[in-house]
C-alpha cells in the first residue's frame, strides 16, 4: 500500500472493498488464521482473578490450552494446561483454587505450583521422572497494567509493553492493576465468523444508526483512530445533553470523576485495539476486555470480563450497573449486525463493502491481515484447495 496514511484521516482515494466475501466462509483460510491467533498476544485474565497463591484461570484458544496460576510465592506463571504423562487437562474448571499442588484427574501426576513435577502416582512403575524435565511447560506470558497476555507460540508482535507504550501514561491514571473482579467472565458463541465481530467493532460510523445508548451516550464525540503498528484508539466523551435514553441520562447524572484522571478522561469511554482480536475498554468506573476467537469458519466465541476499583462507592456502583446495562445492549445489537454482515457474503450480488472514510479503521485493521497472509488479495473465490499454495506463492513474490 503505497497512500500517504495520516493519523487520523484516510488518504485520498483509498480502497474502500474489504476483504472478500470469501475470506469469511473458507475453511482453509481459517486454518492459516488460527496460526495467528496462536503467535499473537491473546488476554488471558487479570491478576485480581488469581489474588492468592494457588488461585488459577484458565485459557483456552483454538486447541491451546492455558493455566494462569498464583505460585506459593504469589508470582504469577502460565503453562500448558497439560498432563506431561499423557496429556490430560490438569485443571479441568474454568477457575478455582488448588491447595498447594496440581493434581491430574487422569492418573494422578501431583505439579507443585511452580509447575515442577513433584512426583507420578506408582512411581516404581517408572524409570526416575527428573522434576524439571517433566515440569509442565511454560506458557509466553507478559503483564501489562493487571492484564494477563499470553502468547502460545513466537511471534511477530514485539512485547506486550512495546505494543501498548503509545497508551503507556494514560493507561497509568486508572490504576488497572488495583481493580478487582465484578460479575466474572462472560462467554457467549456468536453464529458468524471471527472476522465480521471484528469488523463491526472497528468502526463507529454505525453507532448513530444502531446503538442510540451510545448515541446519546457520546454521540459525535466519538473518535476512531486507524490501527497503527497493531494497535489502535478511540474514545467517545459523553455529550452535555441530559440524554433521552434512560439509562444514560442516569449514567451520566451519576458517573463521578476519579481522582485520578486528569479532566480529559473525566467522562469519556476509552477503547484500545490491539491486534488480532482483543479490545481494553476504560470508563470512569471500569476497566474491561473483550475479544473473539473462531470455533468454526461459522461460529466464534466472544469472551470478556469487567474490573472496579476495590474502593467504588454507592454512586460508582449504581454508575457501573448503569454502564453495564449500556455496554449490554450494545453488545446486543452488534451481534445482529455482524450476522447481517457475515450472511451477505455468501451470496453472489454481495461484491464487497464500500466503506466510508468514517470505517477506515476496517480497512487499516484488514492490512495488518493482508501483510501476515497475502492471499486475503485474491478477489475471486479461490479453489479451497489451492488457497495454501496461493498464500505461498504471493508471500514469495512479496519477500
Ligand atoms: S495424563 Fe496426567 S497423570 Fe496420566
Ligand atoms: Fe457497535
Amino acid at each position: 500500500m503505497n497512500e500517504d496514511v495520516n493519523k487520523n484521516s484516510p488518504p485520498k482515494n483509498w480502497d474502500r472493498s474489504g476483504l472478500p466475501g470469501w475470506t469469511y466462509h473458507s475453511p482453509t483460510l481459517l486454518e492459516l488464521e488460527i496460526e495467528i491467533f496462536k503467535t499473537h498476544w491473546q488476554i488471558a485474565c487479570h491478576v485480581s482473578d488469581v489474588p492468592n497463591a494457588g488461585d488459577f484461570k484458565t485459557f483456552d484458544l483454538c486447541g491451546e490450552r492455558a493455566i494462569i496460576i498464583r505460585d506459593s510465592s504469589l508470582k504469577i506463571k502460565a503453562f500448558h494446561n497439560i498432563c506431561r504423562h499423557r496429556g490430560s487437562r490438569l485443571v479441568t474448571q474454568d477457575q478455582g483454587t488448588c491447595k498447594n499442588a496440581l493434581i491430574c484427574p487422569f492418573h494422578g501426576w501431583v505439579y507443585n505450583l511452580d509447575g515442577t513435577l513433584r512426583g507420578a502416582a506408582r512411581p516404581d512403575t517408572f524409570p526416575a521422572l527428573d522434576k524439571d524435565e517433566f515440569a509442565l511447560r511454560t506458557v509466553e506470558h507478559e503483564i501489562w497494567n493487571g492484564f494477563v497476555f499470553v502468547r502460545f507460540k513466537e511471534g511477530p508482535q514485539p512485547s506486550v509493553k512495546k505494543l501498548l507504550s503509545p497508551y503507556e501514561q494514560e493507561a497509568a491514571c486508572y490504576n488497572i492493576a488495583d481493580q478487582v473482579p465484578t460479575d466474572g467472565f462472560w462467554v457467549e458463541h456468536s453464529p458468524v465468523n471471527w472476522k465480521s465481530i471484528r469488523d463491526v467493532d472497528n468502526e463507529g460510523y454505525h453507532v448513530a444508526m444502531a446503538h442510540p445508548g451510545l448515541q446519546d451516550l457520546y454521540g459525535s464525540n466519538y473518535r476512531d483512530e486507524p490501527y497503527e503498528n497493531g494497535v489502535s484508539r478511540s474514545e467517545g466523551q459523553f455529550t452535555t445533553s441530559n440524554g433521552r435514553h434512560w439509562a444514560v441520562r442516569n449514567y451520566k447524572k451519576f458517573s463521578k470523576q476519579q481522582t485520578s484522571l486528569p479532566k480529559s478522561l473525566a467522562k469519556t469511554w476509552v477503547y484500545y485495539g490491539v491486534f488480532p482480536n482483543s479490545v481494553i475498554a476504560m470508563t470512569p468506573e471500569t476497566s474491561l476486555f473483550y475479544q473473539e476467537f473462531p470455533v468454526s469458519v461459522g461460529e466464534s466465541i466472544i469472551r470478556s470480563a469487567t474490573y472496579r476499583y476495590p474502593n467504588e462507592d454507592r454512586q460508582q456502583k449504581v454508575a457501573r450497573y448503569l454502564a453495564s446495562r449500556i455496554d449490554r445492549e450494545t453488545v446486543v445489537e452488534d451481534q445482529q449486525l455482524t450476522i447481517w454482515s457475515n450472511e451477505s457474503m455468501l451470496s453472489n450480488s454481495f461484491d464487497g463493502f464500500h466503506l466510508s472514510d468514517l470505517e477506515y479503521g476496517v480497512r487499516t485493521y484488514h492490512d495488518h491481515l493482508r501483510a501476515l497472509l497475502p492471499v486475503y488479495n485474491i478477489k475471486e473465490t479461490p479453489n479451497e484447495n489451492e488457497i495454501n499454495h496461493l498464500n505461498l506463492s504471493l508471500d514469495a513474490k512479496s519477500a
